[in-house]
């Protein structure tokens, strides 16, 4: 990532589903429109990885997340999805899926979901879980909003959001994931208790974060930014890049709840 966001984009140009050459989602009853502004396709896949996108992404992929497909905006049936599943958590912009593959792995009794809306990175998580198992692990090849919108409400136990697109322009700070609009609907989806893991190399990033969280009354930040991780972490592909070339990993928890929003 560069310094404009998605660094797999030229500067300052939103690539929109439109742009990207998807057709335009309708919009959802309620006129709700958002715009993606990361990129969807990066190389030209290698065939073994497209060969996955089109075989092995249909088993573990949410069926009725999109508004295309889903435009009643009905609830996922999350019990049908995670049988038996101890609880549900959910990754945000998992990348290439490293952190999301080792997390599958270290609790095979917690379902898992996995958003990422840049297919080159869906085809390289389906590529590590080749021959893995894994069942308690599903993907939803797209913007994490659409999966927020049909969780149900309080349904899930932690939420990772590890190294955000920066977009450390002001012009562009309304692209950022943490936003008013995206922590209400955390708010909806997460259990009281439930917690949100955030990690960055970008201090401005920490400090829009925690502002936006101390702003709130349904998320309290538990202790500070710290730059140790997380027992048992695994870290991911981008972490590496930052720390190889001189960045400062930080990260932060917060916890869903007392109060009922802003
Ligand atoms: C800087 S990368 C970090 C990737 C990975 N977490 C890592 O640490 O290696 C941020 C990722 O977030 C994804 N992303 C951006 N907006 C998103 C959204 N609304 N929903 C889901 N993923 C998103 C991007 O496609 C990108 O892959």
């Amino acid at each position: 990532v560069g310094e404009d966001g998605p660094g797999r984009q030229p500067e300052g140009r939103a690539l929109t589903d439109a742009a990207a050459g998807e057709p335009a989602p309708a919009a959802p009853p309620g006129g709700v429109w958002r715009n993606f502004y990361g990129r969807r396709r990066g190389k030209t896949l290698r065939a073994r990885r497209q060969a996955l996108l089109e075989d092995a992404l249909a088993s573990r992929a949410i069926p009725g997340v999109d508004p295309q497909a889903n435009p009643e905006r009905r609830p996922l049936d999350v019990a049908a999805l995670f049988p038996g599943a101890a609880d549900l958590w959910l990754e945000i912009g998992f990348g290439g899926g490293e952190h999301l593959v080792a997390t599958a792995a270290a609790h095979p009794r917690v379902g898992l979901i996995g958003c990422e809306p840049f297919v080159n990175g869906v085809a390289m998580c389906l590529a590590a879980l080749e021959g893995r198992g894994l069942p308690g692990l599903r993907l939803h090849p797209g913007d994490a909003r659409w999966l927020l919108d049909v969780l149900p409400e309080a349904s899930l136990g932690r939420v990772f959001l590890l190294y955000p697109d920066p977009w450390p322009k002001r012009r562009h700070r309304d692209r950022r994931f943490v936003s008013d609009a995206n922590l209400d609907l955390l708010a909806r989806a997460m259990k009281p208790g439930a917690e949100l893991r955030l990690a960055t190399d970008v201090p401005d990033y920490m400090r829009h974060a925690c502002a936006a969280l101390r702003r709130r009354s349904d998320f309290t930040i538990v202790g500070g930014p710290s730059s140790d991780p997380w027992e048992g972490w695994p870290g991911t592909r981008y972490e590496a890049k930052a720390l190889r070339e001189g960045r400062a990993p930080a990260y932060l928890r917060a916890e869903r709840g007392p109060g009922a929003g802003p």
